[in-house]
Protein backbone atom coordinates (compact mmCIF):
# COMPACT_ATOMS: atom_id res chain seq x y z
CA UNK A 1 0.00 0.00 0.00
CA UNK A 2 0.92 3.44 -0.58
CA UNK A 3 1.81 4.81 2.96
CA UNK A 4 2.43 8.25 2.62
CA UNK A 5 1.91 10.88 5.57
CA UNK A 6 -0.29 8.34 7.53
CA UNK A 7 -1.61 5.18 7.03
CA UNK A 8 -4.69 6.15 5.10
CA UNK A 9 -5.93 4.42 1.92
CA UNK A 10 -5.24 6.59 -0.95
CA UNK A 11 -7.78 6.85 -3.22
CA UNK A 12 -7.76 8.72 -6.85
CA UNK A 13 -10.85 9.81 -8.01
CA UNK A 14 -10.83 10.57 -11.71
CA UNK A 15 -13.49 12.45 -13.20
CA UNK A 16 -14.65 14.92 -15.64
CA UNK A 17 -13.37 12.92 -18.86
CA UNK A 18 -14.34 12.71 -22.54
CA UNK A 19 -17.62 11.93 -22.59
CA UNK A 20 -21.44 14.09 -23.49
CA UNK A 21 -21.70 12.92 -19.50
CA UNK A 22 -18.73 15.27 -18.17
CA UNK A 23 -20.64 17.52 -16.51
CA UNK A 24 -21.97 14.98 -14.01
CA UNK A 25 -18.58 13.16 -13.60
CA UNK A 26 -17.60 16.80 -12.21
CA UNK A 27 -20.23 16.43 -9.87
CA UNK A 28 -19.91 13.19 -9.03
CA UNK A 29 -16.26 13.88 -8.14
CA UNK A 30 -16.60 15.78 -5.98
CA UNK A 31 -19.40 14.41 -4.19
CA UNK A 32 -17.00 11.50 -3.66
CA UNK A 33 -14.27 13.84 -2.77
CA UNK A 34 -16.60 15.58 -0.15
CA UNK A 35 -18.67 12.39 1.31
CA UNK A 36 -15.82 9.77 1.33
CA UNK A 37 -14.38 9.36 5.03
CA UNK A 38 -11.41 10.73 5.66
CA UNK A 39 -10.65 9.07 8.38
CA UNK A 40 -9.80 5.83 6.34
CA UNK A 41 -8.88 7.08 2.97
CA UNK A 42 -6.39 10.35 1.95
CA UNK A 43 -8.07 11.30 -1.28
CA UNK A 44 -6.67 12.83 -4.61
CA UNK A 45 -8.78 14.41 -7.27
CA UNK A 46 -7.63 13.40 -10.56
CA UNK A 47 -9.23 15.39 -13.33
CA UNK A 48 -9.60 14.09 -16.54
CA UNK A 49 -9.21 16.10 -19.55
CA UNK A 50 -10.73 16.54 -23.18
CA UNK A 51 -7.48 14.88 -24.68
CA UNK A 52 -7.67 12.39 -21.60
CA UNK A 53 -5.14 13.19 -20.25
CA UNK A 54 -4.95 12.74 -15.95
CA UNK A 55 -4.07 15.99 -13.71
CA UNK A 56 -4.10 15.94 -10.17
CA UNK A 57 -5.90 19.39 -9.45
CA UNK A 58 -5.93 21.12 -5.74
CA UNK A 59 -9.54 22.11 -4.28
CA UNK A 60 -10.01 25.46 -6.00
CA UNK A 61 -9.68 23.63 -9.21
CA UNK A 62 -12.60 21.16 -8.16
CA UNK A 63 -14.47 23.84 -6.95
CA UNK A 64 -15.01 25.58 -10.24
CA UNK A 65 -18.32 25.68 -12.29
CA UNK A 66 -17.74 23.58 -14.78
CA UNK A 67 -15.28 21.12 -16.67
CA UNK A 68 -14.27 24.03 -19.00
CA UNK A 69 -13.55 26.38 -16.32
CA UNK A 70 -11.29 24.00 -14.79
CA UNK A 71 -9.65 22.72 -18.28
CA UNK A 72 -8.61 26.48 -18.40
CA UNK A 73 -6.19 26.78 -15.61
CA UNK A 74 -4.99 23.33 -15.44
CA UNK A 75 -1.77 24.19 -16.79
CA UNK A 76 -0.95 27.08 -13.90
CA UNK A 77 -2.63 25.36 -11.22
CA UNK A 78 -2.65 21.73 -11.63
CA UNK A 79 -0.07 18.94 -11.53
CA UNK A 80 -0.15 16.28 -15.29
CA UNK A 81 0.08 12.75 -13.72
CA UNK A 82 1.08 10.19 -16.41
CA UNK A 83 -0.86 7.14 -16.16
CA UNK A 84 2.07 4.97 -15.59
CA UNK A 85 2.42 7.19 -12.51
CA UNK A 86 -1.15 6.67 -10.85
CA UNK A 87 0.07 3.10 -9.65
CA UNK A 88 3.12 5.08 -7.38
CA UNK A 89 0.60 7.62 -5.85
CA UNK A 90 -2.86 5.72 -5.68
CA UNK A 91 -3.75 2.30 -4.34
CA UNK A 92 -7.26 2.50 -5.84
CA UNK A 93 -9.06 4.88 -8.45
CA UNK A 94 -12.19 5.38 -7.81
CA UNK A 95 -13.91 6.57 -11.38
CA UNK A 96 -16.61 8.79 -11.10
CA UNK A 97 -16.84 9.31 -14.94
CA UNK A 98 -19.99 8.46 -16.91
CA UNK A 99 -20.69 7.79 -20.48
CA UNK A 100 -17.80 6.94 -23.14
CA UNK A 101 -14.22 5.88 -22.54
CA UNK A 102 -15.21 6.01 -18.94
CA UNK A 103 -18.11 3.84 -18.54
CA UNK A 104 -17.50 1.47 -21.42
CA UNK A 105 -14.34 -0.61 -20.12
CA UNK A 106 -11.76 1.76 -21.87
CA UNK A 107 -10.32 2.99 -18.66
CA UNK A 108 -11.07 -0.23 -17.09
CA UNK A 109 -8.86 -1.86 -19.42
CA UNK A 110 -6.00 0.63 -18.73
CA UNK A 111 -6.23 0.23 -15.44
CA UNK A 112 -6.04 -3.25 -15.58
CA UNK A 113 -2.26 -3.01 -17.82
CA UNK A 114 -1.10 -0.81 -14.96
CA UNK A 115 -2.31 -3.31 -12.48
CA UNK A 116 -4.06 -1.33 -10.20
CA UNK A 117 -7.64 -1.69 -8.36
CA UNK A 118 -10.26 0.67 -9.55
CA UNK A 119 -14.36 0.70 -8.27
CA UNK A 120 -17.13 -0.70 -9.94
CA UNK A 121 -17.46 -3.72 -12.88
CA UNK A 122 -14.95 -4.87 -14.93
CA UNK A 123 -14.09 -4.54 -18.58
CA UNK A 124 -16.31 -6.95 -19.80
CA UNK A 125 -19.52 -6.26 -17.68
CA UNK A 126 -19.05 -2.40 -18.56
CA UNK A 127 -18.68 -2.64 -22.18
CA UNK A 128 -21.75 -4.48 -22.18
CA UNK A 129 -23.34 -2.25 -19.61
CA UNK A 130 -22.95 0.20 -21.97
CA UNK A 131 -23.91 -0.81 -25.16
CA UNK A 132 -27.86 -0.94 -25.20
CA UNK A 133 -28.32 -3.45 -27.89
CA UNK A 134 -25.93 -5.87 -27.03
CA UNK A 135 -26.94 -6.23 -23.31
CA UNK A 136 -30.56 -6.40 -24.76
CA UNK A 137 -30.00 -9.74 -26.70
CA UNK A 138 -28.03 -11.05 -23.40
CA UNK A 139 -30.96 -9.92 -21.34
CA UNK A 140 -33.32 -11.46 -23.81
CA UNK A 141 -31.26 -14.97 -23.90
CA UNK A 142 -31.83 -14.99 -20.01
CA UNK A 143 -35.68 -14.63 -20.27
CA UNK A 144 -35.68 -10.67 -19.06
CA UNK A 145 -37.84 -8.66 -20.73
CA UNK A 146 -36.33 -5.88 -22.77
CA UNK A 147 -37.96 -3.49 -25.41
CA UNK A 148 -38.86 -4.17 -28.96
CA UNK A 149 -35.77 -3.20 -30.58
CA UNK A 150 -34.29 -2.49 -34.37
CA UNK A 151 -30.63 -1.42 -34.43
CA UNK A 152 -29.33 0.42 -37.47
CA UNK A 153 -25.89 0.96 -38.64
CA UNK A 154 -24.81 4.13 -40.36
CA UNK A 155 -23.68 2.34 -43.18
CA UNK A 156 -27.27 0.44 -43.34
CA UNK A 157 -29.04 3.52 -43.19
CA UNK A 158 -26.90 5.02 -46.24
CA UNK A 159 -27.44 1.50 -48.07
CA UNK A 160 -31.11 1.27 -47.52
CA UNK A 161 -33.38 4.04 -46.36
CA UNK A 162 -36.68 2.49 -47.17
CA UNK A 163 -35.84 -1.33 -46.05
CA UNK A 164 -34.80 0.27 -43.10
CA UNK A 165 -38.34 2.39 -42.25
CA UNK A 166 -40.21 -1.06 -43.10
CA UNK A 167 -38.78 -3.00 -40.58
CA UNK A 168 -39.08 -0.12 -37.80
CA UNK A 169 -42.73 0.53 -38.89
CA UNK A 170 -43.39 -3.88 -39.25
CA UNK A 171 -41.21 -4.40 -36.06
CA UNK A 172 -41.41 -1.87 -33.37
CA UNK A 173 -44.25 0.50 -34.75
CA UNK A 174 -44.97 3.77 -33.49
CA UNK A 175 -44.42 5.77 -31.27
CA UNK A 176 -41.17 4.40 -31.16
CA UNK A 177 -37.80 6.11 -29.50
CA UNK A 178 -34.42 6.41 -31.86
CA UNK A 179 -31.23 6.83 -29.65
CA UNK A 180 -27.74 6.01 -29.62
CA UNK A 181 -26.57 2.63 -28.58
CA UNK A 182 -23.91 3.45 -26.02
CA UNK A 183 -24.83 7.25 -24.95
CA UNK A 184 -26.06 8.65 -21.36
CA UNK A 185 -28.02 11.96 -19.95
CA UNK A 186 -30.36 11.49 -22.84
CA UNK A 187 -28.38 12.15 -25.88
CA UNK A 188 -29.97 12.16 -28.98
CA UNK A 189 -32.98 10.41 -27.38
CA UNK A 190 -35.93 11.38 -29.40
CA UNK A 191 -39.53 9.76 -28.96
CA UNK A 192 -41.09 9.66 -33.09
CA UNK A 193 -44.48 9.61 -33.39
CA UNK A 194 -44.67 9.35 -37.24
CA UNK A 195 -42.42 8.05 -39.91
CA UNK A 196 -41.33 11.19 -41.56
CA UNK A 197 -39.76 11.83 -38.08
CA UNK A 198 -36.98 9.09 -38.25
CA UNK A 199 -35.11 10.27 -40.80
CA UNK A 200 -34.08 13.47 -38.30
CA UNK A 201 -33.69 11.25 -35.02
CA UNK A 202 -31.64 9.04 -37.03
CA UNK A 203 -29.41 11.61 -38.48
CA UNK A 204 -29.11 13.00 -35.12
CA UNK A 205 -28.43 9.85 -33.39
CA UNK A 206 -25.17 9.07 -36.37
CA UNK A 207 -23.62 12.51 -34.46
CA UNK A 208 -22.66 10.35 -31.41
CA UNK A 209 -22.96 6.94 -32.67
CA UNK A 210 -22.60 4.59 -35.10
CA UNK A 211 -25.57 2.35 -34.65
CA UNK A 212 -29.07 3.64 -33.22
CA UNK A 213 -31.84 1.83 -32.10
CA UNK A 214 -35.58 2.35 -32.81
CA UNK A 215 -37.44 1.22 -29.96
CA UNK A 216 -41.17 0.95 -28.91
CA UNK A 217 -42.30 3.16 -26.78
CA UNK A 218 -42.82 1.70 -23.46
CA UNK A 219 -45.86 2.91 -21.56
CA UNK A 220 -45.91 2.46 -17.88
CA UNK A 221 -44.10 3.27 -14.64
CA UNK A 222 -40.31 3.97 -15.19
CA UNK A 223 -38.47 2.42 -12.29
CA UNK A 224 -34.82 2.36 -11.31
CA UNK A 225 -32.99 0.15 -8.85
CA UNK A 226 -29.34 -0.02 -7.52
CA UNK A 227 -27.84 -4.02 -6.86
CA UNK A 228 -24.53 -3.98 -5.09
CA UNK A 229 -22.44 -6.86 -4.50
CA UNK A 230 -20.39 -9.41 -6.17
CA UNK A 231 -20.87 -13.49 -5.96
CA UNK A 232 -24.55 -12.52 -4.02
CA UNK A 233 -25.18 -9.15 -5.20
CA UNK A 234 -28.62 -7.44 -3.26
CA UNK A 235 -30.84 -4.83 -4.75
CA UNK A 236 -32.06 -1.83 -3.12
CA UNK A 237 -35.00 -0.47 -2.20
CA UNK A 238 -36.49 0.65 -6.17
CA UNK A 239 -37.21 4.05 -6.66
CA UNK A 240 -39.72 5.48 -9.17
CA UNK A 241 -39.57 8.33 -11.34
CA UNK A 242 -42.28 10.60 -11.64
CA UNK A 243 -42.16 12.18 -15.42
CA UNK A 244 -42.98 15.91 -15.64
CA UNK A 245 -45.73 16.76 -18.43
CA UNK A 246 -42.89 17.89 -21.08
CA UNK A 247 -41.39 14.09 -21.22
CA UNK A 248 -43.88 12.73 -22.73
CA UNK A 249 -44.19 15.35 -25.02
CA UNK A 250 -44.01 14.42 -29.11
CA UNK A 251 -41.30 14.36 -30.90
CA UNK A 252 -39.23 15.50 -28.23
CA UNK A 253 -35.97 14.64 -26.25
CA UNK A 254 -36.77 13.14 -22.53
CA UNK A 255 -35.07 15.79 -21.15
CA UNK A 256 -31.90 14.31 -18.73
CA UNK A 257 -33.01 15.09 -14.87
CA UNK A 258 -36.48 15.76 -15.23
CA UNK A 259 -39.08 14.45 -13.27
CA UNK A 260 -38.86 13.54 -9.60
CA UNK A 261 -38.02 10.16 -7.71
CA UNK A 262 -39.94 8.54 -5.12
CA UNK A 263 -38.07 5.78 -3.43
CA UNK A 264 -39.86 3.47 -2.65
CA UNK A 265 -42.03 3.36 -5.69
CA UNK A 266 -45.54 2.89 -4.74
CA UNK A 267 -46.55 -0.54 -5.95
CA UNK A 268 -47.39 -3.59 -3.81
CA UNK A 269 -44.95 -5.51 -1.98
CA UNK A 270 -44.91 -8.10 -4.27
CA UNK A 271 -44.26 -5.81 -7.34
CA UNK A 272 -41.19 -4.53 -5.24
CA UNK A 273 -39.57 -7.83 -4.89
CA UNK A 274 -40.60 -8.65 -8.43
CA UNK A 275 -38.70 -5.39 -9.88
CA UNK A 276 -35.52 -6.10 -7.22
CA UNK A 277 -35.20 -10.09 -8.59
CA UNK A 278 -35.30 -8.51 -11.92
CA UNK A 279 -32.86 -5.97 -11.08
CA UNK A 280 -30.50 -8.79 -9.71
CA UNK A 281 -30.66 -11.00 -12.56
CA UNK A 282 -29.95 -8.71 -15.28
CA UNK A 283 -26.58 -7.83 -13.03
CA UNK A 284 -25.90 -11.34 -12.79
CA UNK A 285 -26.14 -11.77 -16.74
CA UNK A 286 -24.48 -9.05 -18.30
CA UNK A 287 -21.10 -9.83 -15.63
CA UNK A 288 -21.53 -6.64 -13.73
CA UNK A 289 -19.65 -6.10 -10.53
CA UNK A 290 -19.38 -4.05 -6.83
CA UNK A 291 -22.46 -1.50 -8.04
CA UNK A 292 -24.98 -0.31 -10.75
CA UNK A 293 -28.16 1.22 -11.54
CA UNK A 294 -30.65 -0.90 -13.62
CA UNK A 295 -33.96 1.50 -15.03
CA UNK A 296 -37.24 -0.76 -16.23
CA UNK A 297 -40.43 0.31 -17.22
CA UNK A 298 -43.28 -1.53 -14.78
CA UNK A 299 -46.00 -2.04 -17.92
CA UNK A 300 -49.63 -2.93 -17.10
CA UNK A 301 -48.11 -3.02 -13.63
CA UNK A 302 -47.31 -6.36 -13.79
CA UNK A 303 -44.55 -6.56 -16.29
CA UNK A 304 -41.03 -5.52 -15.75
CA UNK A 305 -39.17 -4.58 -19.11
CA UNK A 306 -35.27 -3.58 -18.91
CA UNK A 307 -34.73 -0.22 -20.56
CA UNK A 308 -30.50 0.03 -19.37
CA UNK A 309 -28.28 -0.37 -17.38
CA UNK A 310 -25.78 2.21 -15.76
CA UNK A 311 -22.52 0.64 -14.88
CA UNK A 312 -21.04 3.99 -12.95
CA UNK A 313 -24.55 5.35 -12.07
CA UNK A 314 -24.52 9.08 -10.86
CA UNK A 315 -23.70 9.64 -7.21
CA UNK A 316 -24.29 13.32 -7.39
CA UNK A 317 -25.72 14.69 -3.89
CA UNK A 318 -29.05 14.22 -4.95
CA UNK A 319 -29.12 11.29 -7.01
CA UNK A 320 -31.73 8.41 -6.54
CA UNK A 321 -29.02 5.62 -5.93
CA UNK A 322 -28.31 7.51 -2.26
CA UNK A 323 -31.70 7.83 -1.64
CA UNK A 324 -32.01 3.87 -2.40
CA UNK A 325 -29.06 3.29 0.17
CA UNK A 326 -30.87 5.56 2.85
CA UNK A 327 -34.07 4.06 2.50
CA UNK A 328 -31.54 0.56 3.91
CA UNK A 329 -29.62 2.77 6.52
CA UNK A 330 -26.35 3.64 4.82
CA UNK A 331 -24.87 7.10 4.46
CA UNK A 332 -23.27 8.41 1.11
CA UNK A 333 -19.93 8.08 3.39
CA UNK A 334 -21.34 4.51 4.02
CA UNK A 335 -21.86 3.36 0.38
CA UNK A 336 -18.55 5.04 -1.00
CA UNK A 337 -17.37 2.81 1.70
CA UNK A 338 -18.97 -0.23 0.79
CA UNK A 339 -18.22 0.49 -2.74
CA UNK A 340 -14.49 0.86 -2.28
CA UNK A 341 -14.18 -2.48 -0.04
CA UNK A 342 -16.31 -4.63 -2.63
CA UNK A 343 -13.78 -3.57 -5.26
CA UNK A 344 -10.85 -4.42 -3.61
CA UNK A 345 -12.38 -7.95 -2.81
CA UNK A 346 -13.38 -8.05 -6.54
CA UNK A 347 -9.66 -7.47 -7.66
CA UNK A 348 -8.11 -9.81 -5.32
CA UNK A 349 -10.21 -12.64 -6.29
CA UNK A 350 -9.46 -12.17 -9.88
CA UNK A 351 -7.68 -14.20 -11.83
CA UNK A 352 -6.78 -12.06 -15.06
CA UNK A 353 -8.60 -8.72 -16.09
CA UNK A 354 -12.10 -8.41 -13.99
N1 LIG B 1 -38.50 2.98 -25.18
C1 LIG B 1 -38.82 3.96 -24.33
N2 LIG B 1 -40.10 4.12 -23.91
C2 LIG B 1 -40.44 5.13 -23.08
N3 LIG B 1 -39.57 6.04 -22.61
C3 LIG B 1 -38.27 5.94 -22.99
C4 LIG B 1 -37.84 4.90 -23.86
N4 LIG B 1 -36.53 5.05 -24.07
C5 LIG B 1 -36.15 6.13 -23.36
N5 LIG B 1 -37.18 6.67 -22.69
C6 LIG B 1 -37.10 7.85 -21.79
O1 LIG B 1 -35.91 8.57 -22.08
C7 LIG B 1 -34.99 8.53 -20.99
C8 LIG B 1 -33.55 8.37 -21.50
O2 LIG B 1 -33.41 7.17 -22.26
P1 LIG B 1 -32.29 6.08 -21.93
O3 LIG B 1 -32.51 4.90 -22.80
O4 LIG B 1 -32.26 5.81 -20.47
O5 LIG B 1 -30.97 6.81 -22.39
P2 LIG B 1 -29.68 7.32 -21.60
O6 LIG B 1 -28.72 6.19 -21.61
O7 LIG B 1 -29.23 8.49 -22.37
O8 LIG B 1 -30.13 7.63 -20.18
C9 LIG B 1 -35.48 7.38 -20.12
O9 LIG B 1 -35.13 7.57 -18.77
C10 LIG B 1 -36.99 7.41 -20.35
O10 LIG B 1 -37.61 8.39 -19.56
MG1 LIG C 1 -31.10 6.40 -18.82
Amino acid sequence: MNKGSSDRMKVGIIMGGISSEKEVSLESGRNIYSKIDKKKYDPTSIFMDSDGSLWEIPVKLLMRNSTGDIEMDLEDEAKRIPYEELKRRVDIVYIALHGKYGEDGCLQGVLELLNLPYTGSGVLGSALGMDKYTSRRILAMNGIGVPKTVAVSAGEWENGRETILKSIEEEVGLPCVIKPTREGCSTAVKKVVSMEGIPLALSGVFEFDTVALAEEFVEGTEITCGVIGNDSPVALTPSETIPTDDMLSLEDKFLYGQGENKTPARVSDDILERIQKVAVKTFEALGLKVYARIDMFLRGNSEVVVLETNSLPGMTPSTVLFHQAAASGITQAGLIDRIIQLSFEAHSKKRGPL
